[in-house]
């Protein structure tokens, strides 16, 4: 395998919007990144990735563009952003940025050309549509509910859109098109980014024949995902972005993957694959709902490992994949992933362990290393989240009360990620001294950085000890590239694995049960390198207490 500048990086992820404030205006802004730069070094942070900032009516929060080469005014300057790149570098933190090419916003000028004159070149930036017999020209339902399919107005034309109406999706098969979002991205590279992190990619691949599914729910509809499922050929499409990209400028790309198809892994993330790394979701995916979140599973411990360990035998195999807890489109990963019981600070520690240490590129989303959780929810009128609002209404279409909807909707809106940073105990976690766009959460007076920072058994010390020791000249080589390899899979409660390269063999093990459990060890110990509990020894045998979290140098 041939190395890449970026196999050791560990990254994090800044949700612009709810970062820091630092005009009042309750909207967090590049200035607010830029004050906190030495706050991310101190962490141990070399990529940081930006959800979109771009000019964006933000309907869906900036994945919505309305100009990809335009800093969005709540956000800030390209001066500002310059000024950020520049202070990145300076500290050798590199940035990332969205892109968001599989579609744009309804502002976005193509769009406006396009609806102006639905028949001439702009509207070839887009699918513009026949209706059949007065009905879309498919039954798709859309990742935010209704059609897939708007109608333009004035003819008797539709267009696509797989996200929100506001979103029309772009026609990859146009060349010109191609060709525009190309020199984009070169623009931003040459600019002196490091890469992107790319949203819904896999989308940009479209039957063109759009054919009708079998309607999967009572609004007769099929959700457009099976389309993705079913077309082949994307991977044309990402060679050639790649060629005419990423490669010439050897950034690092993210990008987010969902229904990829069978054995497809190598194409996307081998040595000259299309991406350099994509998120693993597959503990995510554990609880998607067959119609939705109100009949999501709950995480069940086991299968959970079980998923965890699958992934990582099958995409070391590869190359590396990026691995996350949450993200801005994901409840908090404490909330969501560990027992009530476990739902503190010794569970947060114990899960950002397993999770950083695996193969593959941590990425850290904000607040995670300070162990935030979900936030209580009072009404579906303190959600923002558009894909909040249309669970919500599926949930209730589906019978459930609006009291059990909004259960439903406090577990997994995707506004649980989204509540400001917590900064401080003070008012409103000192994220912005005007009105937060979004409520924060109310356990910021206990859960916030100033506080963490003064306790050396915080959360966020934690975190500051395991991103080192991942990143230590000792450790840094087995973290990187050591081989994956199980261990205590068939215990009820131990999530536990060996990282070797050859020449260290690191053990990290975790006891997610409420009692402590007895264990052998295969190899002796010869280095405690982390422990959540202060444990000061271990040899052959070891007895792990509930929400113990051990990383271990064996012989
Ligand atoms: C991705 C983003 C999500 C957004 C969607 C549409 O899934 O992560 O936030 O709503 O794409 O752009
Ligand atoms: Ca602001």
């Amino acid at each position: 395998m041939e190395k890449k500048w970026w196999h050791d990086k560990v990254a994090y992820q800044i949700y612009p919007k709810s970062f820091c404030d630092t005009n009042g205006d309750g909207i967090g802004d590049l200035r607010g990144i830029i004050s906190k730069l030495d706050y991310l070094k101190q962490l141990g942070v070399d990529i940081i990735w930006l959800s979109p900032i771009y000019k964006s009516p933000f309907v869906d929060q900036g994945y919505d563009i309305a100009d990809y080469y335009a800093i969005a005014e709540e956000f800030g300057t390209m001066e500002e952003f310059d000024e950020l790149l520049a202070e990145a570098k300076k500290r050798n933190m590199d940035l990332i940025m969205d892109l968001v090419i599989n579609h744009c916003s309804d502002q976005h000028e193509w769009f406006q050309k396009a609806l102006a004159d639905p028949y001439g070149e702009y509207a070839d930036y887009f699918y513009f549509r026949k209706g059949k017999d007065g009905n879309p020209p498919s039954n798709y339902r859309s990742y935010f509910g209704g059609s897939c399919w708007e109608p333009v107005p004035g003819t008797d034309l539709y267009y696509f859109h797989m996200f929100a109406k506001e979103q029309p999706d772009l026609n990859w098969e146009n060349p010109k098109l191609r060709q525009e979002l190309y020199n984009m991205v070169n623009w931003w590279l040459d600019k002196g980014l490091a890469g992107f992190r790319i949203d819904a990619i896999i989308n940009i691949k479209k039957n063109l024949a759009f054919p009708d599914f079998e309607p999967d729910a009572p609004d007769g509809l099929a959700g457009c995902w099976k389309m993705v499922e079913s077309v082949d050929g994307v991977g044309e499409f990402l060679e050639d972005l790649k060629r005419n990209t990423f490669r010439k400028h050897d950034a690092f790309t993210v990008a987010e993957v969902f229904n990829m198809k069978e054995g497809e892994l190598p194409e996307f993330i081998g040595d000259d694959g299309h991406f350099s790394t994509i998120f693993d979701f597959s503990a995510h995916s554990l609880s998607d709902g067959e119609h939705g979140w109100y009949d999501a599973p709950p995480i069940d411990f086991k299968r959970w490992r079980k998923t965890v360990m699958d992934s990582q035998m099958e995409v070391q195999k590869s190359g590396f994949e990026a691995n996350i807890i949450e993200n801005h489109d994901e409840p908090r990963g404490v909330s969501r992933f560990l027992p009530d019981y476990a739902k503190n600070s010794d569970g947060a520690k114990m899960l950002g362990t397993v999770s950083l240490l695996l193969r593959g590129i941590p990425f850290i989303y904000q607040g995670q290393e300070i162990g935030m959780q979900n936030a209580v929810w009072n009404s579906i009128d303190e959600f923002d989240d558009i894909s909040t609002k249309d669970q919500y209404h599926i949930a209730r279409e589906a019978g459930l009360s609006d009291e059990e909807a909004l259960e439903v909707c406090s577990r997994m809106s995707r506004d649980n990620a989204r509540t400001p940073m917590q900064w401080c105990g003070e008012k409103n976690a000192g994220f912005t001294t005007g009105t937060p766009w979004l409520k924060v959460n109310s356990n910021y007076p206990e859960i916030n950085v100033e506080k963490q920072e003064k306790d050396a058994g915080s959360v966020l010390n934690y975190y500051r000890r395991l991103v080192a020791v991942r990143k230590s000249p000792e450790y840094k080589n087995v973290f990187t590239y050591g081989e994956f390899e199980p261990e205590y899979a068939d215990t009820d409660t131990v999530m536990g694995y060996y990282r070797f390269d050859g020449e260290k063999r690191m053990l990290v093990v975790a006891n997610f049960g409420k009692d402590a459990v007895e264990l052998k060890l295969r190899h002796p110990v010869k280095n405690i390198v982390l422990s959540n509990k202060n444990r000061k020894r271990a040899e052959f045998a070891l007895k792990l207490e509930s929400l113990e979290v051990l990383v271990l140098e064996c012989m």
